[in-house]
């Protein structure tokens, strides 16, 4: 398993080069489905390059990868690599620096590492299971906030935001009215990574994607934290609802985005 990991590092540590080559630069935007859901010659490039690179050493493991889709998936194959080749892709085409590559491996359909990197700020969190979670090579571990009211939240919001059912503006009003404050950057890589390293205590969204969520998701549990779908069940990549949080406040914030 290390040289997959290491592999893993190393593609994940190119794709942020080239993302920070390209950023400030002038490229290729385009729009997908949903508004204002943008895609930039960037992602596909990062995204060509991991696949590539992977590929070359094993060529038939498995790819679940935002732009290609299933395109390399092989049922046969044991390990499958979950791959957001540049999450936070509107940021990126705003030249906010707020983005990264996030990576996970799966073998027999259960994570084993992930890593997430923002190329700009130099920020790589890392995880492996069973041996922690990392924040450019120290560990880290989720907040101890247990105080609901004082804790320090992030969210996003889907790009299909106004025919999505699960009527996320409403649990962005109820949490908001208790005072807390509670940021959106735009990256939920980087959000579920900041409540890894205790920046934010929670981090709550309707309507993700494996790719969005994979590598955030074991190094949060690595980094001691909890998560959930909407119902309190552990999180799996087939749900689209995600509570991330240190465990302490996690049951009070469920609560409240179960309110009728
Ligand atoms: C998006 C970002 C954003 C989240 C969206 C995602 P992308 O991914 O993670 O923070 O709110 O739900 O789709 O399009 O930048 O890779
Ligand atoms: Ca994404
Ligand atoms: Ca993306």
């Amino acid at each position: 398993m290390q040289n997959l990991y290491n592999l893993g590092l190393e593609v994940t540590l190119n794709a942020g080069k080239l993302l920070k080559d390209g950023f400030g630069t002038v490229f290729e935007i385009q729009n997908k489905e949903g508004k204002n859901n943008l895609v930039t010659e960037y992602d596909f490039k990062a995204e060509e390059q991991i696949i590539g690179s992977i590929k070359k050493e094993f060529p038939n493991h498995s790819f679940l990868a935002e732009e290609s889709g299933v395109a390399h998936h092989n049922s046969e194959s044991e390990y499958r690599w979950v791959i957001d080749p540049l999450d936070g892709t509107v940021n990126f085409a705003h030249n906010i620096p707020i983005f990264c590559v996030s990576i996970a491996m799966e073998y027999r359909g259960e994570i084993q590492f992930g890593f997430i990197f923002n190329p700009i700020t130099n920020e790589l969190f890392t995880a492996q299971k069973g041996k922690g979670a990392f924040f450019n090579d120290k560990k880290i571990n989720v907040s101890n906030t247990t105080d609901f009211e004082k804790s320090f939240l992030v969210t996003g919001f889907p790009y299909n935001i106004n025919e999505n059912p699960d009527n996320c503006l409403q649990h962005f009003t109820d949490i908001i009215s208790y005072g807390m404050p509670i940021r959106r950057l735009g990256s939920a890589a980087i959000d579920l990574a900041y409540v890894a390293c205790g920046r934010f205590d929670a981090f709550w969204e309707v309507s993700l994607n494996p790719w969005d969520v994979a590598a955030g998701l074991i190094i949060v549990q690595e980094a001691g934290g909890k998560v959930t779908n909407y119902q309190g069940d552990q999180f799996t990549l087939k749900e689209k609802s995600l509570i991330a949080s240190n465990d302490l406040i996690h049951n009070e914030l469920l609560k409240v985005v179960n309110r009728k």
